[in-house]
């Protein structure tokens, strides 16, 4: 199969290249830079230079390649996310997702690209009526949580909702936490980093319920994506878990000292009362459909070791 991925060289599109390629599809990376794409082919993909907001060159470039599926996996983040900063993060990551992802279905159906494949996020579910149990792909979204979340959460859904509405077979993959190599989990990525600092505390009780996912598990869902029956997927691990638990682990395993605790005002006057109220009311997200239907099975089942193998 021709696939073309944007978003090629982010945190997952640098991995899922390489591995797409492995399972002998031929791959057309989209990025902005001539160095990205110079990367890009290093490893055998062909790379286009095209910025997504070039709606005649992203219509240009896939009608030239031609693909059978379009991967998106554009994001708009930093690499250190600073919560103060939360609506200016969001709103540059809301544009990239709701444009981009409307550039390129307009393209996509203009080629006759058959099939749509789109990163969402697990971790927008709406904590209303969970009843203490990790959600399935039908709970609603939280669409009422406080800004600038909720307009991040509102921009999901609406985008969600124009993949699966555009008339191509749509595979929606709500991927949880990424953990694992050029990510914020990573031992030098953000969280690692503050946690060493003891910057990053456990919040209130540390109730809130976070599903992660290697990165190299969710490439591999996202290859099963390609063949599997389109639905909407939450591309998690097998052990949801509450701050409280996964913050000493995830600690120790970068040899940092214990977390420290921070009372629910403390964190609201040092964050911001949006990031507080939604980790506070993370409910963690199920996968047994992904494991179902697209015949996928987390090499890293649970954090507890993919913490270990990624942090020593
Ligand atoms: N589920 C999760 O936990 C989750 C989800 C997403 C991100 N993150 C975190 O966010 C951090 C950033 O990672 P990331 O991979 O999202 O970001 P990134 O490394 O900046 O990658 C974003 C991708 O989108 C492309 N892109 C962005 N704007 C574009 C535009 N206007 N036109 C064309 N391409 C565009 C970039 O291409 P070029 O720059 O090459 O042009 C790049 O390939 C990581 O730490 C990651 O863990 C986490």
């Amino acid at each position: 199969m021709k696939v073309f991925v944007a978003g090629a060289s982010g945190a997952i599109g640098r991995r899922l290249v390489p591995k797409l390629i492995d399972a002998g599809h031929e791959v057309v990376g989209m990025t902005r830079s001539e160095a990205n794409a110079e990367a890009l082919r290093a490893v055998g993909a062909s790379a286009v230079v095209c910025d997504v907001y070039d709606v005649d060159r992203v219509k240009r470039v896939v009608q030239q390649t031609k693909p059978d599926a379009i991967v998106n996996q554009l994001t708009d983040l930093p690499q250190s996310l600073k919560p103060r900063k939360l609506k200016e993060y969001y709103s540059a990551n809301n544009k990239v997702r709701q444009v981009g992802t409307e550039n390129l279905l307009v393209a996509a159906r203009a080629a006759g690209v058959k099939r749509f494949v789109l990163q969402s996020s697990a971790y927008w579910y709406s904590p209303a009526t969970a009843n203490g149990h990790p959600v399935g792909e039908n709970h609603p979204f939280y669409l009422d949580a406080p800004e600038p979340i909720g307009t991040a959460v509102k921009t999901m859904e609406h985008v969600e909702r124009m993949v699966r509405h555009s008339g191509l077979e749509a595979v929606i993959l709500r991927y949880g936490m990424f953990y694992g190599p050029g990510t914020w989990y990573d031992a030098d990525g953000d969280v690692g980093q503050q946690m060493r600092k003891r910057m990053y505390p456990i919040v209130g009780k540390g109730q809130g319920v976070f599903s992660f996912v290697h990165v190299d598990d969710a490439v591999d869902a996202t290859v099963k994506a390609l063949t599997a029956k389109p639905g909407t997927y939450n591309v998690v691990d097998d052990e949801p878990a509450p701050m409280a638990e996964w913050m000493p682990v995830f600690a120790e395993a970068l040899k940092a000292k214990k977390p420290m605790k921070a009372p629910r005002p403390m964190a609201i006057l040092a964050a911001g009362k949006a990031p507080v109220q939604w980790m506070e009311n993370l409910k963690g997200a199920d996968n047994s459909r992904a494991k179902r239907e697209l015949g996928w099975q987390p090499e890293y089942a649970t954090w507890r070791r993919g913490f270990y193998e990624v942090l020593r």
